[in-house]
């Protein structure tokens, strides 16, 4: 396997591995989760994507989050990140649809708004438009790296509140059903995770995150803000245009990404299948009741 840079200073191409050698040969797994654990952003090129295959890739990393309530494909292993309609048309500008892709246009990282968030997801492109569509990413890894040991110190413990309706009621009041308000509420996570195989701390912010404990509303949004505008600043992110057979996994734990705008009258349709993190990857450190122990 040749790991090739990406070039933003995270990220990494794998040549000459495939999603089915990692879901049938376990060196070849191991090759790619250290590949990960590095990099924090892999991509695969020239595929051959269907949706079992996804799974199989997915699965050997961790355990697989269903699709949440209220989502396309609710309760199943793939999240439908799309605006095509049953009959294979883009949807309208006014639906739902369009205000879920803009929330997907914000900054985030995978579901920090649930009790088992994320580890990784993997996303594969099954129709691009001919125009945008982009993934962008930025290391939050990197961006705390930036900071200074004063401004570590200060961080590294803080307890930050996330939930979805912080990203969604940004996009529409009504974007979130009420089914979904009850579904999910609040959860807390400290402000930093550390990879447990590196040792390396990431921030674990995002659009989902709403407010930090102890302080003001105000304070704990402009904090947020700040960190945000700092990790995602110009020459600090990695945009990655989508061609065929392409699939990308991140690390939620170490990242944040946002979907790029594309022409309302053309198709894009993503599949995601999404690992939960777990112990193992770090979950019980990032818990506040139980983080300053496990740092
Ligand atoms: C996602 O956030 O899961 C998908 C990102 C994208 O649509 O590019």
């Amino acid at each position: 396997m040749d790991v090739i840079p990406l070039g933003a200073g995270f990220g990494a191409e794998l040549r000459g591995v495939s999603m089915i050698d990692v879901a049938s040969d376990h060196a070849a797994y191991l090759a790619v989760r250290a590949a990960f654990e590095e990099h924090s952003i892999v991509l695969l090129r020239d595929q051959h994507i269907e949706d079992d295959i996804q799974v199989a890739f997915s699965r050997a990393f961790g355990p697989l989050e269903r699709s949440k309530v209220g989502s396309l494909g609710q309760g199943s292993f793939y999240g439908r990140v799309t605006n095509m309609n049953a009959e294979g048309k883009p949807v309208p500008p006014d639906h739902r649809q369009i205000q879920v892709a803009r929330a997907n246009q914000l900054w985030h990282t995978d579901s920090s708004f649930i009790a088992t968030p994320a580890m990784a997801s993997v996303l594969s492109a099954r129709i691009i438009p001919p125009t945008g569509g982009e993934t962008e990413f930025t290391s939050t890894r990197l961006a705390w790296e930036r900071l200074s040991p004063d401004r570590q110190a200060q961080l590294r413990d803080l307890t930050v509140s996330h939930s979805y309706a912080n990203s969604r009621d940004q996009i529409h009041p009504e974007l979130m059903t009420p089914e979904q308000r009850e579904a999910m509420p609040a959860v807390r996570w400290r402000m930093t995770w550390r990879n447990p195989v590196n040792g390396r701390r990431a921030l674990y912010i995002a659009s989902h995150a709403g407010s930090i404990e102890g302080m003001g509303d105000n304070e704990g949004k402009a904090l947020l803000a700040e960190l945000m505008a700092e990790a995602t600043a110009p020459g600090r992110t990695y945009e990655h245009t989508w061609r065929a057979g392409d699939v990308v996994m991140w690390d939620n734990r170490a990242t944040m990404h946002r979907g790029r705008p594309f022409p309302l009258d053309q198709v894009r349709s993503m599949i995601r299948t999404t690992i939960s993190a777990t112990d193992e990857a770090g979950l019980d450190a990032v818990r506040p009741d139980r983080a300053r122990q496990a740092a």
